[in-house]
């Protein structure tokens, strides 16, 4: 049996510090606070927020949800951001994402106030990435693996490491901090021409494409001793799962993350420490 590389182990480890540092902010005069934009009611963003809600009460964090319609106007939706920028109790925010398609043309990573990029993807933020800076904010599905990763003492230096998506989401950040960490990084992705040819090749594949069953056995090297990190999560038949065949892979690799149960719940839990070093900064900004 290969090395499950779970999320709830780590989370429940490290909730305690979360807490009481939440606790410690609180009592240095700024409570935590995130607030989410949510436009519509598409089923997966509805979920993920409900778990980032969960996440906020159970470290004593403070948590709003602002709604907006489907087809909300584009002075409406920039208004909204403007005013949880602005208001001085929010201490980390952001746009669920995906937002329908009127307001795609904005760049709205750069309407959030960088001060409070808990996503992490404002370019302020990748611009210390990008120079091999991981000390700051790092967006937070990469952050999750990268905690996942070293949990399990996987060190990504001198491993061959091929990502399979390139989105400014998980991707792209993920390349750079991998590779700021000595990994050797590939990007594969839909016009790849033969993407066994470099998972074969990979210590550490890492798969972001969406897709379910992309990732099977002839995928992998003879030797099980490959490691995994799924982080689809696509819905098929009602039921969640990932972009790598586990019943097919899992008797050939070394460690493979669960869906659901592995990267998911990760982001949640980066997402809870890049509120905390928000309020933090925030704090200290306040000081000076
Ligand atoms: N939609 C899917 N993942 C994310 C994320 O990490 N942040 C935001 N804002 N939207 C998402």
């Amino acid at each position: 049996m290969p090395i499950l590389l779970k999320a709830a182990d780590i989370i429940a480890k490290y909730s305690p510090e979360l807490i009481k540092e939440s606790n410690f902010l609180a009592s240095d005069g700024l409570t935590p606070y995130l607030e989410v934009v949510l436009v519509g009611n598409n089923p997966a963003s509805e979920s993920y927020v409900a778990h980032k809600e969960k996440f906020c009460h159970k470290i004593g964090a403070k948590f709003k949800l602002t709604r907006l319609k489907e087809d909300v106007g584009e002075k409406e939706f920039i208004d909204c951001i403007k005013g949880m920028n602005e208001n001085p109790e929010v201490t980390g925010c952001f746009v669920q994402l995906p937002v329908p398609n009127q307001l795609r043309h904005l760049n709205i990573t750069q309407l959030i106030n960088p001060t409070k990029d808990v996503d992490g993807f404002h370019l302020k933020t990748v611009t210390d990435i990008y120079q091999g800076n991981l000390t700051g904010i790092l967006p937070c599905t990469p952050k999750g693996i990268i905690t996942l990763l070293r949990e399990n003492s996987i060190n990504p230096a001198g491993k061959d490491i091929v990502i399979i998506g390139r989105s400014y989401i998980v991707g792209k950040p993920l390349a750079l901090i991998l590779e700021a960490m000595n990994g050797t990084v590939t990007i594969c992705h839909s016009k790849t021409k033969d993407l066994a040819k470099h998972t074969k090749n990979a210590d550490i594949i890492i798969s972001a494409a969406g897709m379910p069953n992309l990732i099977t056995k002839q995928h992998l090297r003879s030797q099980p001793d490959q490691v995994l990190i799924d982080v689809g999560m696509n819905k098929v038949n009602g039921k969640l799962v990932g972009d790598i065949s586990f019943e097919d892979v899992h008797d050939h690799v070394k460690a493979i993350t669960p869906v659901p149960g592995g990267v998911g719940p990760m982001t949640v839990y980066s997402l809870m420490q890049n509120l905390l070093t928000t309020t933090k900064n925030i704090i200290k900004q306040r000081k000076v």
